[in-house]
C-alpha cells in the first residue's frame, strides 16, 4: 500500500476556487490556537518551481510532457528535500498544508498528456486528507477576470471543466485511508472556511 503521511492536508481546486484565500485564514485559525503547522504550496518557490512559473507565463516554451516532469521535479524536491522538504516535518507531526499537490497534475496534465503517464511519474506519499473545494468553473472564471492582469496559461472555461471532470474521476477512487472533504466553493467565503473549520476538527486536525 502507498504510503499515508499524517497530519498532511492538501487543498485542491480549480484556478480561482478559493484555496490559497482559504489556506491563509486556516493558517490564521492554528496561529490562534497555538497549533504547530507549516503551510506550503506547489509549484514551489524553489528552482524547479521557479521554472514551471515562467513556463506557465510563456516566458520558457516546452512540451506538456515535459512540463509534467518540471511539475513532478519540483515535487520530489518539495518533499524529499535534505534542507526543505516536508516529509520530515509531517514525520514530526507538524501539520503540513499544502496549496496544490499531485491531484493538480493528474488533473491538470492528464488534459494534454496520456493519464497514464501522469500517474506513473506521480508516485508520492499520500495525505491524510484532501480539501477539495470545488466551485464551479463560471465562478473561477468571474475571479480570475476581476484579478486581472496576465493570464496563465490554464485560465480557460473549456479546459477548467476538463480539469474538474479529471479531478472528480481522481476523486472517485481514492485508497483506503486518503479522506476526502469535498467543499461547495460556491458558497462564501465565510462558510466555506467554517465548514473546512468543521470538517478539520472532526480529524483532530
Ligand atoms: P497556483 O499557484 O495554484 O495558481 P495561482 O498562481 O493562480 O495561485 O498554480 C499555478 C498553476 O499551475 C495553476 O493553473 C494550476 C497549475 N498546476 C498544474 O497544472 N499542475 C500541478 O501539478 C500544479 C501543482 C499546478
Amino acid at each position: 500500500m502507498e504510503r499515508i503521511l499524517r497530519s498532511f492536508v492538501v487543498f485542491e481546486g480549480l484556478d480561482g476556487a478559493g484555496t490559497t484565500t482559504q489556506i491563509r485564514n486556516l493558517a490564521r485559525y492554528y496561529e490562534f490556537n497555538r497549533r504547530e503547522y507549516y503551510l506550503t504550496a506547489e509549484p514551489t518557490d524553489n528552482p524547479i518551481g521557479q521554472l514551471v512559473r515562467k513556463v506557465l507565463q510563456k516566458k520558457v516554451a516546452t512540451t506538456p510532457e515535459a512540463l509534467a516532469l518540471l511539475y513532478a521535479a519540483d515535487r520530489h524536491d518539495h518533499i524529499y528535500s535534505e534542507s526543505h522538504g516536508i516529509l520530515r516535518m509531517s514525520e514530526e507531526g507538524k501539520i503540513v498544508i499544502s496549496d496544490r499537490y499531485f491531484y493538480s497534475s493528474i488533473a491538470y496534465q492528464s488534459v494534454e498528456c496520456d493519464p497514464a503517464f501522469v500517474m506513473a511519474i506521480n508516485n508520492f506519499p499520500l495525505p491524510e486528507v484532501i480539501i477539495f473545494i470545488d466551485t464551479p468553473v463560471d465562478v473561477c472564471m468571474e475571479r480570475i477576470e476581476k484579478r486581472g492582469g496576465e493570464k496563465e496559461l490554464f485560465d480557460r472555461v473549456s479546459f477548467l471543466t476538463k480539469v474538474r471532470d479529471n479531478y472528480i474521476r481522481a476523486f472517485s477512487s481514492l485508497p483506503d485511508g486518503v479522506r476526502l472533504i469535498t467543499i461547495d466553493g460556491a458558497m462564501s467565503p465565510e462558510d466555506v472556511e467554517r465548514a473546512i473549520r468543521s470538517e478539520l476538527s472532526s480529524f483532530s486536525l
